[in-house]
């Protein structure tokens, strides 16, 4: 408690009066990793929101998080710290556009990233995040599947299933601007290196790199692997973890250009000021909300 700031220490002590639990994702800055009371990827925060028994939950992530959070547990007050703080890829897909595509291939079964809004969660068949996107796929009884909205990431799965892959035409920002070039002059830098990278980046960068994970199998992999030195291709938030976790080992970002400014709209000073007036909440419509549930839950189930 000594090394944290007084802000940091105030809201430790909030927390507790108001009975919240802060949860954070990976990619959030390093003081608000430091005084979360979980930090994790997309699928350990959903899962996480379902188990903890506190009645608010204050999501220090994207507001597709935090509305997964809603919709795994209604009865609990959410809190996104700033509500502007969106995801692109999720705007990418909306329901209507889905609802035209079941239409056009009504065979298929629709997985919808967990970088979607409720309302295509509640057009979906199933859920999946980076890290079971290829079990989720591959559990399914049909041949044909519509994968949304991440185009990069259902490259990747299309290779891991015999299945039929209909891939939308969303794309993450912050993970498509990585360049081949900034893979090789990485190699040349720092050859002998293992380079990781996030499935939502762009297919021939994916080509060049040693191993493809999810944020959570970045955090196994650093704490596994016999390399000193490791090269890491996702959002920069993820390093502050990374170096906590493994003070023997060193960490590099493969690309300056991952930096995602919605993440990076949840300050210490929201977040205290969120936690003051539980507020702005975060709801879904009960009819919406009870359908997406399904697509959530039928995910953390299989
Ligand atoms: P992870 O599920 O790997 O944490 O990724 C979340 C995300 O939104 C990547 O852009």
């Amino acid at each position: 408690m000594n090394n944290f700031t007084n802000t940091q220490k105030e809201i430790i002590k909030l927390k507790e009066k108001k009975d919240a639990t802060i949860l954070a994702h990976n990619y959030q800055i390093p003081q608000i990793q430091e005084i979360s009371d979980f930090v994790g990827d997309s699928f350990e925060l959903s899962k996480i929101a379902t188990e903890v028994y506190n009645s608010v939950v204050v999501f220090c992530g994207v507001h597709f998080m935090a509305e997964s959070a809603k919709i795994l547990s209604p009865q609990k007050k959410v809190i996104l710290p700033d509500e502007r703080a969106g995801c692109p890829l999720a705007d990418m897909a909306t329901p209507d556009q889905v609802r035209k595509m079941k239409e056009r291939y009504p065979n298929a079964k629709v997985v919808a990233y967990v970088n979607t809004s409720a309302d295509v969660k509640a057009e979906s068949d199933i859920c999946c995040t980076s890290s079971n996107a290829v079990e989720v796929v591959n559990s399914l009884d049909t041949d044909e599947v519509i994968f949304l909205p991440d185009q990069n990431l259902a490259n990747y799965v299309s290779q891991f299933t015999d299945k039929d892959i209909i891939p939308w035409n969303g794309y993450c920002i912050s993970h498509s601007r990585v360049t081949i070039e900034e893979v090789n002059k990485t190699r040349e830098f720092h050859p002998n290196t293992p380079i990781i990278v996030h499935p939502e980046c762009p297919k021939e960068v994916k080509d060049k790199a040693d191993y493809i994970m999810g944020t959570g199998g970045m955090v196994k992999f650093a704490k596994e692997t016999d390399y000193s030195k490791v090269i890491i291709g996702t959002e920069e938030g993820l390093l502050h973890r990374l170096r906590r976790e493994n003070p023997g080992k060193e960490f590099y970002l493969l690309s300056p250009s991952f930096f995602c400014s919605n993440m990076k709209k949840i300050t210490l000073q929201g977040l205290l000021s969120s936690l003051k007036n539980l507020s702005p909440e975060v709801n879904v419509p009960e009819k919406t909300r009870s359908k997406a549930y399904q697509t959530l839950e039928k995910m953390l189930n299989n």
